[in-house]
């Protein structure tokens, strides 16, 4: 028979993942082309007894149906958090709990969207975003991101010219690039974004990770009614738990509810009830200084080796959190060799291309520096190396 799928279904690039999990499952080939954490980090005991606590204390509440907002003591946890990491006057009834932090690109998309609306963001910008929003049939528009944010004219200019639904971006540690927008930049942003009817889509997957520990203010302290942020436990506690949130003001809130519920009803119950439980008997702080200095070893390392190995004319940003750089070859070289090549040589690279809408990328990589360890940081650079001088 023939199936006949949605035509939305044709609008979602071709996914590069099935590639990248078939290679990095390759016996002996060291990949910095995945997103994982570092499973070294995962506190898998401290889980454990939660765990434990939960099925003897409260077993048949928390493998029972909850509200599609979610368990109450878990979104009070985020909001004292964000109240006192950062000073935002954020309250339980301003979160609410979803599958992962990926499932609020599907269901902000969803609210926002018909097919042919204008959606910013930089370029280049989170793959999973543009899988997310394509489902969705946006046309896409994208700001070039800086070093320290995106341009602020082409910024300009797309908001007053596209008015876009809303901009997505990722201020802190951006996926790909590492990028950190500047304190300027985020006032600017807001600046700009203020009395247009354009939402600010504020990913905030790593702003717990900064190498330095010290937490940067989002632009929603700067836009508190037009910013919606996304946040996660992925990055700093165990992204299998699939638990993430978004705060956000009450009318979008409204709209994400019946959405959300009519998707899945709710999250994982019983993964939010050990979750908090852990969070209550452990110290969270602690324990993302201490991943947090590890990325930043881990960053640093990659960062050397790439200077000192690469053949003249490679380039890369310099992150100052997160788990993700970018390095831009030598003229000429292609990242689909490099990502071919690498295999053979026993690394895998993600490349570029897909982290840009309507095209380029083609001599970039992106390398991440979380999930493998210091010996494999150092093998997986000098067999990239020799990839890259054969080819340059
Ligand atoms: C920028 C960004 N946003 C969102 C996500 C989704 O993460 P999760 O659904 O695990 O919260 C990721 C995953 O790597 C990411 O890099």
């Amino acid at each position: 028979m023939e199936y006949r799928f949605s035509s939305r279904m044709g609008r979602v690039p071709e996914s590069f993942l099935k590639e990248l999990f078939r290679v990095s499952s390759v016996p002996g080939v060291i990949s910095f082309a995945g997103g994982l954490p570092g499973s070294a980090y995962i506190d898998v005991e401290g889980i454990r007894e939660a765990a434990r606590e939960v099925f003897a204390e409260e077993g048949r509440t928390a493998l029972q149906y909850t509200t599609t907002d979610g368990y109450l003591p878990l979104r009070e946890f985020i909001a004292d958090r964000y109240r006192r990491r950062l000073g935002l006057p954020a309250t339980p009834e301003e979160i609410q709990i979803v599958n992962g932090s990926q499932q609020c690109l599907d269901l902000v998309a969803k609210i926002f969207l018909d097919p042919g609306d204008a959606v910013g963001m930089e370029r280049p910008g989170y793959l999973g975003a543009i899988e997310a929003f394509s489902l969705y049939e946006p046309d896409f528009y994208s700001v070039p991101l800086e070093e320290d944010g995106p341009d602020l004219v082409a910024f300009a200019s797309l908001i007053r010219d596209r008015a876009p639904k809303f901009f997505y971006g990722i201020p802190n540690s951006q996926n790909p690039s590492g990028r950190t927008y500047s304190e300027g930049k985020r006032r600017a942003v807001a600046e700009i974004l203020e009395g247009t009817d354009t939402i600010f889509y504020e990913d905030d997957a790593f702003g717990e990770l900064f190498f330095d520990g010290k937490p940067r203010l989002p632009v929603k302290h700067h836009l508190p009614e037009q910013t919606v942020i996304s946040g996660s436990f992925s990055k700093i506690v165990a992204p299998g738990m699939r638990i993430g949130w978004i705060y956000a003001p009450a009318p979008v809130l409204r709209e994400f509810n019946v959405a959300k519920q009519a998707a899945d009803l709710h999250s994982n119950f019983l993964c939010q009830v050990i979750l908090h439980r852990y969070l209550a008997t452990h110290d969270l702080d602690a324990h993302v200084a201490r991943v947090s200095a590890v990325y930043g070893e881990h960053c640093r390392l990659m960062c050397e080796l790439l200077d000192d190995l690469m053949p003249p004319g490679t380039t890369h940003t310099n992150p100052e959190g997160g788990m993700f750089m970018t390095a831009a070859l030598p003229g000429g070289v292609s990242s689909m060799e490099v990502f071919s090549e690498g295999v053979r040589e026993g690394v895998a690279v993600l490349p570029g291309v897909p982290f840009y809408v309507g095209g380029g990328g083609e001599d970039t990589i992106r390398l991440n520096f979380s999930a493998a360890g210091e010996e494999e940081i150092v093998e997986g650079m000098h067999r990239l190396a020799r990839v890259v001088r054969r080819l340059a």
